[in-house]
């Protein structure tokens, strides 16, 4: 039987070093970073990580929607394939590690068992997800939403960014044509495992080193459109008004406070609003607000809508001010695989890792795959819990441990 994985450090190839690499793309002078599907940065970024792959000595290529896969054929050729990564997008603005990191951790993983040990018996492929974030269009999990079937071409016709770039021509300019497309849905995956950064605040508290997801939250993203009437600032008397801005702001608070008073799991979010004309001195005729909602159970996150929206249209009737409520994004809670994680449980054990099990308030791939194939997360601390920011962090010790845990985990999968 042979003997663990012996991990090949050299300087080159620290996670700490990888990820800053491939975080270089997109990055700012502030350090934020902002790596939006299909945009330059993102183009560079597949592409500079493909030749890293190849140097890695896999097999490379690209699916119709720009997932990127590094491939590691297995001795036994009609094996399923163990499927590792996360996702190459950010936010704006995001930070170093979100996504990134996963995509590193498992390249180096795969890089140092291929090092030591050769082929696997079954086939291994490293992927770099085209999208997960809804940064840039109104739509999530585009790059394991194709792999695991949930979205099609139909899905993204009438998308467009806030600069109204359609997403079809996004695409075709970075190289994927959708006159080319092929569906990108797979049939071979065994499984899916994501190393990732918790981007809370639990593992850092209690000073654990790795975090074992047991479930991801479901959430679902509205965009709220309030229409009322535009006019001078200065001449309309304050009962005359219909100022869409002021129902907004109205709405907002009380959301707020809804979601604080309705459970402590529940968490609601406005992170985007847009008015028009969006001048000082006139009033706003028109506000978008986008709202993201989640909890790990889904009738807390029903009756939390259903309550909201039923006060909305009310409020608006009386004020007689136009209200579109549009939901474009709805994912399940999901349960990660019970054995998988096990396994991973039983690696740090054995390697005297400090950890714990948790729910993910953060929604990711291993979402999509969770109800498609086995599918495990495993969590290396974010210190201060501070995510979707420049101020993102997590020590570089803690970086290799996750990956450390991650190769030997690979290795009993796909070697023993
Ligand atoms: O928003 C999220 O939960 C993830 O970071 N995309
Ligand atoms: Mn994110
Ligand atoms: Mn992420």
């Amino acid at each position: 039987m042979a003997s663990e994985p012996q991990i090949l450090y050299s300087d080159k190839f620290t996670a700490e070093a990888m990820v800053k690499w491939l975080s270089s793309f997109g990055q700012d002078r502030s350090g934020g970073v902002s790596r939006l599907l299909y945009s330059s940065s993102w183009v560079e970024a597949q592409h500079a990580l493909k030749g890293k792959m190849e140097h890695a000595g896999l097999t490379t290529y690209f699916d119709s929607v720009g997932n990127l896969f590094g491939r590691l054929e297995g001795k036994e050729n009609n094996s399923k394939t163990i499927l590792t990564g996360s996702h190459i997008d950010s936010v704006v603005n995001g930070g170093v590690y979100d996504g990134v990191y996963g995509i590193i951790a498992s390249l180096l993983a795969v890089q140092r068992l291929y090092q030591a040990y050769g082929k696997p018996k079954k086939t291994l492929e490293v992927v770099s997800l085209c999208e997960e974030e809804g940064s840039r269009f109104p739509l999530t999990f585009w790059g394991s939403g194709s792999i695991t079937g949930k979205y099609s071409l139909e899905d993204i016709q009438n998308l467009t960014d806030s600069e109204g770039t359609s997403f079809t021509n996004a695409m075709k300019e970075a190289g994927f044509d959708p006159m080319n497309y092929q569906s990108p849905q797979r049939t071979d995956i065994a499984c899916f495992v994501e190393l990732h950064v918790e981007q809370g605040i639990l593992l850092d508290r209690q000073a654990k080193s790795l975090g074992m997801v047991s479930h991801i939250v479901g959430q679902r993203r509205f965009t709220i459109q309030i229409t009322g009437e535009s006019n001078h600032a200065g001449t309309t008397p304050m009962p005359y008004r219909k100022d869409a801005m002021t129902t907004a702001s109205h709405f907002i608070s009380y959301l707020t406070a809804k979601a604080q008073e309705t459970d402590p799991g529940l968490v609601a979010t406005v992170g985007k609003i847009t008015a028009k004309p969006n001048v000082p001195n006139v009033i706003a005729g028109e506000v978008s607000f986008t709202l993201d909602v989640r909890h790990y159970n889904e009738e807390v996150i029903d009756e939390f809508c259903r309550h909201l929206f039923t006060y909305f249209e009310s409020f608006t009737k009386n004020e007689e001010i136009q209200l579109a409520i549009h939901q474009w994004m709805s994912v399940k809670p999901v349960k990660m695989d019970p054995e998988l994680t096990d396994l991973f449980v039983k690696i740090a054990l054995n390697k005297n890792i400090s950890h714990l099990s948790l729910v993910s308030g953060a929604g990711h791939d291993a979402q999509m795959f969770g109800t498609f194939c086995p599918t495990a997360l495993l969590f290396v601390p974010s210190v201060g819990g501070i995510s979707h920011s420049p101020k993102e962090y997590t020590k570089s010790g803690d970086l290799e441990k996750g990956i450390d845990v991650l190769t030997e985990f690979l290795y009993k999968l796909a070697y023993e």
